[in-house]
């Protein structure tokens, strides 16, 4: 156990998936993954250890936004001894080619901040996903044939945004989209020896404000979790 984290030792597998949402760890582990069980609840941030293909794997929430991801990354890195993680989740849109219910893979995660930038001081650490999950993951979308874009991604600390100006650089630089948790899991995954993936289902867009009808975020994330499970065990 864990300040965070009620596991004991072993209830966790070397491959976690982390999505934002604890409920959306709940019906990814139902539907995805055999023999399903609830290893932790504690504040609510539900996570689940069962099997797919045969591989152990853990789908536990992250919370939403880079501190909260940092507490339960760190507690599976040191603790638990997690190899490889995988954030599946949502983000907005930031250029014309990407669409609504596209998939993303985030070769790089850009941001204001992270909870490492006191560690980093004035070096602006470039925190990149890693290359064995990154190839596996397009293929696997490739297989598929879901819409897939690999590059930048931008890490915000604000969903509420009071910076235009910002966003603007971002999409003029080929940033693909918006989220608050990748460039932080990847700054811990360099920092530990680990791998790191962000997986991430495009939900609204930035520049034409559509968004993912409540309906199809289902099959949309459906084809997230497929494809971090296929990348992880490739
Ligand atoms: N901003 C930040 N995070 C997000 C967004 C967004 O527009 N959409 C989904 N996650």
């Amino acid at each position: 156990m864990t300040i965070h984290i009620g596991a004991k030792p072993g209830d966790i597998a070397e491959t976690v998936l982390m999505p934002g949402d604890p409920y959306r760890a709940k019906w990814a582990a139902e539907t995805f993954l055999e023999d399903a069980t609830c290893i932790n609840e504690v504040r609510g941030m539900l996570g689940f250890t069962g099997t797919w293909r045969g591989n152990r794997v853990t789908i536990h929430g992250s919370g939403m936004g880079m501190p909260s991801l940092s507490i339960y990354a760190n507690e599976l890195i040191r603790d638990y001894n997690a190899q490889t993680l995988i954030r599946i989740g949502s983000c907005g849109g930031m250029q014309r080619k990407v669409e609504v219910r596209d998939v993303i893979l985030a070769m790089t995660a850009s941001s204001l901040s992270t909870p490492s930038r006191g560690i980093f001081k004035e070096l602006n650490f470039a925190p990149c996903a890693d290359y064995g999950l990154l190839r596996a993951a397009a293929d696997a979308a490739a297989a598929k044939g879901v819409a897939t874009h690999v590059g930048g991604i931008y890490s915000s600390d604000v969903f509420y945004d009071e910076r235009p100006d910002l966003n603007e650089q971002m999409t003029r630089h080929g940033i693909l989209g918006v989220e608050m948790e990748a460039a932080e899991l990847y700054n811990l995954a360099a920092r530990h020896g680990r791998r790191a993936l962000a997986v991430l289902t495009v939900s609204d867009h930035l520049l034409t404000g559509e968004a993912l009808p409540s309906e199809d975020r289902e099959r949309s994330f459906g084809d997230m979790v497929e494809i971090a499970l296929e990348a992880a065990f490739a």
